[in-house]
């Protein structure tokens, strides 16, 4: 894993959005995996500002949502669909048809599931997943307890998703979501977190076991996984001096030639 500390969430997202730009630039049809929530909404807003500046171009790149709340009309304000369409696509040249978000009324749950997954084979896997992570350490909506080779499936929201989703609101309960194997097939991952109420969980899921208690520590065993993060959000590192350390230092790093 690459942990990359920044001083304040604005820096963190700006560079989870220069490396997402990166991307498009290098591969111009690139698939990439997309989350919701807080978090992300900091960095679509510097995606779209940098995409602006340098004109990129969406046209050709592909999306896949991590997740979607099952059993609400496609029209609710709560789906990620209108989040994805307020925070992200209406502001880009992205296509109708390369926007991929499970349904959140399928006819045949079980299906759609698979309809997911073979989407995402047929395109030929994600190039780059964005990933946030939840208070007890969900990825997508992969709750404490969720199988760690688990594809796309339905998932029961926890208590506390649900308070930090939906306040005091009665939202959904359920959700389809991309299993912790279907995002572990990344080529790679981004995980974004900023603020004091991610510090421990972003410590279990660096520096503690790999546990299906905490799916964010499945990363662990990613070989293309970074982790970027704000000084608050890594304030309960135990080794954050070496990190902050090796990034320093990585330019050094990559240019050492060993005789
Ligand atoms: C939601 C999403 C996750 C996201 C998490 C963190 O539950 N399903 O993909 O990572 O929230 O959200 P926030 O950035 O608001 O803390």
């Amino acid at each position: 894993m690459e942990i990359i500390i920044l001083e304040n969430p604005q820096v963190v997202y700006m560079e989870v959005a220069s490396r997402i730009n990166g991307q498009i630039q290098k591969k111009p049809g690139s698939i990439l995996g997309l989350a919701t929530g807080k978090t992300m909404q900091g960095v679509y807003q510097k995606l779209i500002a940098t995409a602006q500046e340098s004109n990129l171009d969406f046209s050709q790149v592909s999306t896949f949502n991590l997740d979607e709340y099952l059993g609400i009309p496609p029209d609710d304000p709560l789906t990620f669909n209108a989040y994805m369409l307020e925070n992200l696509f209406r502001w880009i040249n992205i296509k109708a048809e390369n926007i991929f978000i499970p349904s959140t009324l399928p006819q045949n749950v079980d299906k759609e599931c698979q309809r997911y997954e073979d989407l995402i084979k047929n395109r030929g896997g994600i190039d780059l997943q964005l990933l946030g992570i939840g208070r007890e350490g969900h990825i997508g909506f992969n709750e404490p307890s969720s199988s760690l080779q688990a594809r796309t499936r339905v998932k029961t929201l926890t208590d506390v998703t649900r308070k930090d989703n939906f306040g005091e609101a009665d939202g959904p309960r359920f959700a389809i979501t991309m299993g912790i194997g279907t995002i572990m097939e990344a080529r790679e991952i981004i995980m974004v977190a900023t603020g004091k109420e991610k510090a421990k969980i972003i410590a279990d899921a660096i520096e503690g076991p790999v546990t299906a208690s905490c799916p964010a520590s499945i990363l662990q065993f990613h070989p293309q996984a970074k982790i970027i993060i704000d000084a608050d959000a890594a304030s309960l590192l135990q080794r954050r001096d070496y990190y902050e350390w090796v990034y320093a230092h990585k330019k050094e790093v990559e240019n050492l030639e060993i005789e």
